[in-house]
């Protein structure tokens, strides 16, 4: 099968890549290498996924694009370095292939930056999803995956947060383009037929975890003996997912839209095990074998108090099932993260 999967040299598409390559599909990756965090990790994280090796000689953004372009062609795998903004970039992608189904990973994706730069996520996060289904409609691709994210469900009280509960109250403008996305998603999977599932991902965890997310962020300021700036007393928790997990529930979802038609559906993918910040902490701690200096700072705008999915969807409509507890995900976090 051909794949297109947007944001493939991210974190999670990284991964979903190395495994759609390993079961023997193409994959065609879109990605603009944005400067929300260093594009050499996403150098690093695109030869990892489909050489397993990680040597690279930098010189300027350009030019290493380019030569990561040429270094990865194969039949099997292409890269565009292309902005799911730019719909005629795009349109050329759609134009030479014939693609089976899209995984759509891109976006701008943290939650505090988002209030900094609210047009700019709705940009990418709105405007350049509707550009692949408007090309989805025109070349007749009717299997598309979109990542949605738990912080659609902002405050929820209640727990564990189902796909059926209220989700009208975001809490930060990334929050709201994500919802945006599930709810004009549907119109082109009424409209067009295009057969879509939206996954609400929850704090997704593991080996090249972005920098900037909390678990890869304290790793690195422990390991450093620098401050990790530690936001209200603890008790915010999150159902942490291991990266593993989620792309085996991303698999399943293609393998469930490739068995169905008149699909759209929204479904939650998390571990159901909630951890608090403290305990997160102390695990990292743990498996570093190292204690942490906390700078002590208020909560910060944006941030939910607490995430934590039912899954019973996920279980049943897919057969999801998620096995890395947080103990193991967080240690072979550390491995990676030492081995560097
Ligand atoms: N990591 C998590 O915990 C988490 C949780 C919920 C939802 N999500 C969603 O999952 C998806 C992947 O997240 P991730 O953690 O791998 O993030 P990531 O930032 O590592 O990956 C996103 C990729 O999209 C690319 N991209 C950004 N803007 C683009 C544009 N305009 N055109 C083309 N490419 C662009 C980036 O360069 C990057 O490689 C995102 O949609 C995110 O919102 C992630």
């Amino acid at each position: 099968m051909n794949y297109l999967v947007t944001g493939g040299s991210g974190f999670i598409g990284s991964h979903l890549t190395e495994q759609l390559l390993k079961k023997g599909h193409s994959v065609i990756n879109i990605d603009n290498f944005d400067d929300f965090y260093n594009y050499h990790i996403k150098i690093q994280n695109t030869l990892e996924a489909i050489f397993n090796f990680s040597d690279f000689d930098y010189s300027d953004k350009e030019k290493d694009i380019r030569k990561l372009i040429s270094l990865s062609k194969s039949e099997k795998y292409s890269l565009y370095y292309q902005d799911i903004r730019d719909k005629r970039g795009l349109e050329q992608i759609f134009k030479t292939y014939q693609i089976d189904a899209v995984i759509h990973l891109a976006a701008l994706a943290g939650v505090r930056p988002s209030i900094e730069k609210p047009l700019e996520y709705e940009e990418v996060n709105v405007r350049g999803t509707m550009n692949l289904w408007e090309l989805c409609r025109d070349f007749n691709v009717k299997k598309f995956i979109c990542a949605s994210s738990s912080s659609v469900y902002g405050n929820n009280e209640k727990v564990p947060f189902a796909e059926t509960d209220n989700v009208d109250h975001p809490i930060s403008p990334y929050a709201a383009t994500k919802r945006c996305g599930e709810i004009l998603g549907h119109v082109y999977h009424d409209l067009y037929k295009i057969d879509m599932i939206q996954l609400r991902f929850f704090t997704v965890y593991g080996p090249r975890q972005r920098p900037d997310l909390a678990i890869h962020k304290f790793t690195r300021l422990i390991s450093e003996n620098q401050e990790i700036p530690f936001y209200g007393d603890g008790t915010t928790a999150r159902d942490y997912t291991y990266i593993d997990d989620i792309t085996d529930g991303i698999l399943k979802s293609i393998q469930y839209l490739q068995n169905n038609s008149g699909v759209y559906e929204i479904i939650n993918l998390g571990e159901s095990e909630v951890i608090s910040l403290n305990e997160m902490l102390a695990t990292i701690e743990d498996a570093l074998g190292k204690s942490a200096i906390r700078k002590n700072l208020p909560m910060q705008p944006g941030d939910v108090l607490k995430t934590n999915a039912d899954i019973t969807k996920a279980r049943t409509l897919i057969g999801y099932k998620p096995d890395t507890n947080f103990q193991n995900g967080i240690k072979k976090f550390v491995e990676w993260f030492l081995r560097k």
